[in-house]
């Protein structure tokens, strides 16, 4: 696992390129993105700086139990954060159906779209309780893509995010295909996530923390600003 600590001004600008950098024209790429707050700058500064999805194939990586059109909604993040500031749609979009019949079979279904030919890329946050996505901690290692119980400090963030009633479930791509990519950034930010990012990098990896299993990944990047870098 690599480490970045990079200037808080810095930091979107290096990571909204470098994601320009990794989808040239005429690529065809796959890859799983996070919403939330952290990755915004980045993605703006790749919408500015020219970036296209045209040839990208975009997996969202996870989804709030929460009507269609909800602003708390990931698909909606994304839109607002990323595909609205984009000249032209992603080659193929895949998000979650939530209000499908049966959701198991919607996760199967989106597992096995990842599992086609894999992913390219998963960019992901870090959550404050150390979940990855909506893997919350008692996650294990080989989780699949699958519906969850969601625990209080991530129904708190759907509130910041906008959603009008706090989802008490969610769907989320699982451990399994994430760790299954061949590149993974692991974006951090914030003096407010100093402490949990000490101890996804310093404690034991397992369960308690789902993104310590990202130390076990070949090809993880962890790119994080020096707010968020204060207690390594
Ligand atoms: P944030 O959320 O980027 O809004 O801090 C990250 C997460 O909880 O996964």
């Amino acid at each position: 696992m690599k480490l970045e600590i990079l200037d808080p001004d810095e930091w979107a600008p290096i990571v909204g390129a470098r994601l320009v950098a990794f989808l040239p024209a005429g690529r065809r790429r796959r890859i799983c993105l996070a919403t939330g707050s952290t990755p915004e700058p980045a993605y703006a500064v790749f919408a500015a700086g020219g970036g296209a999805l045209d040839d990208t194939e975009v997996f969202l990586l996870d989804e709030f139990m929460l009507p269609e059109g909800d602003p708390g909604r990931c698909d909606e993040m994304l839109s607002r954060a990323l595909l609205d500031l984009c000249p032209a749609p992603p080659r193929a979009l895949h998000t979650f159906d939530v209000s499908a019949t049966s959701l198991d079979a919607e996760c199967r279904r989106y597992e096995e779209r990842l599992a086609t030919r894999g992913l390219d890329l998963a960019i992901l946050g870090l959550g404050g309780n150390g979940h990855i996505g909506m893997n919350e901690p008692g996650t294990s290692a080989d989780s699949p893509t699958r519906v969850v119980e969601l625990h209080m400090a991530t129904r708190q963030n759907a509130a910041r995010y906008g959603a009008t009633s706090p989802p008490e479930r969610g769907v989320t791509v699982g451990m399994r295909s994430l760790l299954a990519a061949a590149e993974i950034w692991l974006l951090v930010t914030g003096e407010h996530k100093a402490a949990i990012l000490k101890q996804v990098l310093t404690e034991p990896v397992g369960s308690d923390l789902p993104a310590s299993y990202l130390r076990y990944h070949p090809n993880t990047t962890v790119i994080v600003d020096k707010p968020a870098a204060r207690n390594l």
